[in-house]
Order: structure tokens, then sequence, then C-alpha cells
């Protein structure tokens, strides 16, 4: 077999590579694919690049990736966060290197051009080294910047285009996933400085993104740890319970517990079911913000596990993104959630997080591991067909979006490759 062709620009009749309950091999490795996710998903809409928390004070900045744009998100003297491009605007050197830091400039290597925390090119090395028509280009020359950068919840996503839906329509329902960690913190903001954990996964960033929310694999690519689990947790949550998936729409998705935890109606049960008078000070200031019922309802609920269309994942206390770097290769960054003041919530969180998503952790590990084999098994051409069904179409639409009451259903999959297919397909320029 050979893969279907895929043009470069111009427009792309995705239904040759994506059918209503398949996608073909082609998707995860394809160069062409790739290459037009990068300038549809990751040069058109939003996508998210850091949390305010990283950013707080004048001077702070740090580098990341839109697609395969480098930025720096930077803290500019005037207060505001900008992300800029990352590279100068002489002959293209990326002029920030390090992670983090606090700066009022940045000087590149190559030349010495100095630029400062606002994106201006400050200044020029060798004094009288320039003639007039530099002098009339000069103020031109500072780093180019997202035209579009918004933040929810201090969250902040950007855009490489400079029209397009606004960053409230692109996450319409998802946005109920941050208001619901966000209720979780007395002051309603979030943390997410500490630092963060990354994963080289050698897997198309698309099987990263999607595994989170596939209710199906659990059970067997995390079976030893269910199995060292299961006598301390077996008994928390009722079978006749259901958990559901469900389709937000616009690529996002959830699995959620919330009617699950809301019948048992117990404090904590997300958190291991560690008795409120364990964490006092905690409780008592979020009553002290919120009020006992909405307290109780937060603690009850927890936070969410909602995947944010295209790069972004909320698992209950900790924040996963991802970068794509090529068809096979992805970078994951994990955060655990602080919440501000609460140091001992956090303490426990951090080393949760850490068992769970660290270097060594038991999911993360168990998860790049099946993403690396998912890659190397593509490598085989036949069958071309991936299925994200199993004849089981139980979908119901309703007012909270497509909803399935098997957890394990590939819902939250279909809708992902439903808005992939309808970015991936649009008219790229010829130049
Ligand atoms: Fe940056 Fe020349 S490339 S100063």
């Amino acid at each position: 077999t050979t893969d279907p062709e895929v043009p470069t620009t111009g427009a792309f009749d995705v239904s040759t590579i994506v059918k209503n309950h398949r996608v073909h091999g082609s998707v995860y490795t394809s160069p062409e694919i790739f290459h037009r996710e990068m300038e549809t998903i990751f040069r058109t809409g939003w996508v998210y690049v850091a949390h305010e928390s990283e950013v707080a004070e004048e001077g702070d900045y740090l580098t990341r990736r839109i697609g395969r744009d480098p930025v720096v998100v930077s803290h500019g003297k005037d207060g505001v966060i900008r992300v800029l491009l990352n590279r100068c605007s002489h002959r293209a050197n990326r002029l920030c290197n390090a992670e983090s830091g606090n700066a009022t400039s940045f000087r590149c290597p190559y030349h010495g051009w100095t630029f400062s925390n606002d994106g201006s090119l400050m200044a020029v090395p060798m004094r009288g080294g320039y003639g007039e028509e530099f002098a009339k280009v000069r103020e031109q020359l500072g780093m180019a910047e997202a035209p579009r950068v918004d933040s929810y919840g201090g969250f902040v996503f950007a855009s490489l285009a400079p029209e397009g839906i606004s960053l409230k329509e692109h996450l319409g329902a998802a946005m109920g996933a941050i208001d619901r960690v966000l209720d979780l913190s007395p002051t309603g903001k979030i943390d997410l400085s500490r630092g963060w954990m990354k994963h080289h996964h050698h897997a198309n960033w698309k099987m990263v993104v999607e595994n989170n929310v596939d209710g199906y694999h659990a059970l067997f690519t995390h079976a030893s740890v269910y199995d060292a689990i299961r006598p301390a947790k077996v008994s928390h949550v009722p079978a006749k319970v259901k958990t559901v998936v469900r389709d937000l729409g616009g690529g996002h998705s959830e699995i959620d517990y919330s009617a699950e935890y809301r019948k048992l109606d117990e404090e904590f049960v997300w958190y291991g079911r560690i008795p409120r008078a364990k964490l006092p000070e905690y409780v008592e200031a979020l009553e002290a913000a919120h009020g006992p019922e909405k307290t109780h309802d937060a603690l009850v609920v927890g936070p969410a596990h909602t995947l944010i269309w295209p790069n972004l994942f909320l698992a209950e206390m900790n924040v996963m993104y991802v970068e794509p770097i090529a068809t096979d290769e992805t970078i994951a960054y994990t955060a655990a959630v602080v919440i501000p003041g609460q140091e001992k919530l956090n303490q426990r969180t951090m080393r949760r997080s850490e068992g769970a998503m660290g270097p060594a952790g038991f999911l993360i590990a168990d998860d790049g591991e099946i993403g690396m084999r998912n890659q190397a098994g593509l490598a085989a051409r036949n069958p071309e067909w991936l299925e994200l069904s199993r004849g089981l179409e139980t979908d119901v639409t309703d007012e909270t979006g497509i909803v399935n009451s098997d957890k394990s259903a590939e819902t939250p999959q279909r809708g992902f490759y439903r808005q992939w297919a309808s970015v991936v397909g649009q008219e790229i320029p010829a130049s």
C-alpha cells in the first residue's frame, strides 16, 4: 500500500485519511501531514504557551514553542506579558537560549544586537558602524510578536494568526475545567512556577495527547499500578456509579467523574480520600473565601480530567502540555498544581505528582512506553487504518456535549479527530 498523497499547500480533502471512526496510519507518520498540522493547528489557532505565575515579575521570561516556532514569553518592563518570536531580526539567530530567567534585555550571541524585554531593538554594537538607511528602519527591527495573546484563569494562550475566534470562543465548554481547578484555591489563583517535569516521547504528538482521555487503556497499560493499589482503593467508588466520557466540541474532551463523586458526596475522594481534618488550614481558608457550600462541592467534585485542544491537559492536580517536535517525537511537560499559601497541601500534591508523572513516575513511564510501541507498530503498513470504535455507538448528544456512559468508549478520540480534520484540511497559502 502507499499513503494517500498529501499536498503541503492549498486545501486538502482529509476524508482520504480520517473517516468517522477510523484514522489512517499516515496521520502519525507522514512529514507532509506534520507540516500541515504545524501550518494550520499551530499557526492559525490558539495554543497554550505558559501560565502567568511563571512570569509573575517584570523581567521574568521563559522559552517555549508554538508548534515548531520558538518563542519567548516575556513579562516586559511595561507590565505586559508578550509572546515574542525567539529570533533575531538581523540574521535569525535564536536570541534567548535559557529555559527561564529574569532579564531586562536579550542580547544576540551572533553580532550583539540587544533587544529590550518588550521586544524592541534597544542597542547595536560599534558606534558609528551603521549608515543613515539603518537609522530609518531601526524601529522596525524589534522582535516579532505573536499577534494575539490572551489568558483565562492565568493560562496564557497565543495565536500566530492576526485574526480568528476569541480565546473564550476557542475554549468553549473547556473553560469549566479551568474553573474547577481554580475553585480549589482560596485566592482563586493557582501557581505553576515550581518547575516542569519533562518527558521526551518517541511518539507522534497526537498519540501523547489523546491517550490522556482514553478511558480504555488504564486497566491494561497501568495494570501493575492497579495491582499495587487495588487493595487500598477498590471500595472507594461503587461499580454501579458510572463515569462518563464527553466530547466537549472544538477538540476538547474529558473523562468526567463528577457525577460519580457527587453521588458519594464525600470530600477529597479525588485526592486519595484524606480526611479534611488533615488539612484544617486549607479547608478553613477555602470556606472563608467561598463559603461552606461551595467549598464542600469543590472538595467533593475536585479538579477536572480534561484535554484542551490542541496541547493542554488538566489532569486533576497536574497540568500537562505538549510540544510536537517531529512525526515521531514529542516533548510532554507536567507540573503539579500549587495552591498559593497552602504549603502543607502543596508538598503532598508535588510528591503525588512526582510519583505519577516524574522521571520514574508510574503512570507516565507506562504511557511513554506505549506511545513508543504504537509508533514502532506503525512501521508496518498493514492494516492501513486505526480503529476508534468497537461497534458500540452509544454516544448521546445533550447540552453538555457528546456523552458516552461507558468510560472506555472512544468518544473523546472521535471528537479530537473531528476537530483535527476540520483544521488540517484548510487552505495553506503557497508562500
Ligand atoms: Fe543577531 Fe546578527 S544574527 S545580531
